[in-house]
């Protein structure tokens, strides 16, 4: 698929067939897009928590949802649940710390301050935002949603993961269903024109 194709076509789903599981081998594609992701200093301070296993995924979703949502889902929850596959990105801050003490870097006070904005997340993104283009590109769509964080240390616990890492979102992925629109869309899509500025942010200089 032309890249442009794959930008523009590229939407949350929040709907999808439970009977076709994503390929196995489409998965790894992903992941390896995702692993190609740009990281500040390489640290690729990131972790990809994978289930596709039904009883896993049902353990993540018990997990991170409410007994209430469980007695009356809606139907985002409903369709979401769908979804063959879902990839827990998560990054690690300590990593970064660690990668910029070294020689080549010299932050050996650790101060976090240092850093403009957090790159471990960024970074986790990146490679979040790759899988997603990797996925539409095969065919398969994605949503990416947040892990609400009263549920965070269930979902650590849940899933014996050690607590420098932090899942930056869930990724579901696979292939359409009739789906629900978001109604966030009704803000409508802000133009570059709006949005971008060139050579100077300030329109009334002077
Ligand atoms: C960081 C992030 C968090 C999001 N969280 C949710 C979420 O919790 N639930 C959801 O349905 N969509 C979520 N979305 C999807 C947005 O609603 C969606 O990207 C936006 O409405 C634009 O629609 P589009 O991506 O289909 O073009 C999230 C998107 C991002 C980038």
């Amino acid at each position: 698929m032309e890249f442009a194709d794959v930008v523009f076509r590229r939407r949350m789903v929040r709907n999808y067939d439970p009977d076709r599981p994503v390929p196995p081998e489409v998965l790894d594609r992903l992941l390896e897009y995702a692993v190609h992701a740009p990281s500040a200093g390489f640290s690729q301070g990131w972790g990809f928590l994978v289930l596709t296993d039904p009883a896993d995924r049902e353990r993540f979703w018990r997990a991170t949802t409410s007994a209430e949502d469980d007695e009356e889902p809606d139907q985002w929850l409903t369709g979401l649940r769908k979804a063959p596959a879902l990839v827990i990105p998560m990054s690690n801050k300590h990593t970064y710390i660690e990668r910029y003490a070294a020689p080549d870097k010299g932050w050996t006070d650790r101060d976090e301050s240092r850093w403009p904005v957090p790159f471990w997340d960024i970074d986790t993104g990146f490679a979040a935002m790759l899988m997603m283009l990797g996925a539409v590109d095969e065919g398969l769509d994605t949503c990416f949603f947040g892990i609400p964080p009263e549920a965070t240390a269930t979902f650590r616990a849940t899933f014996d993961v050690p607590d420098e890492y932090t899942p930056i979102g869930v990724l579901s992925i696979g292939y359409r269903a009739p789906d629900l629109r978001s109604p966030s869309l009704k803000r409508g899509r802000r133009s570059v024109s709006e949005v971008a500025r060139h050579g100077q942010w300030s329109r009334t200089q002077g």
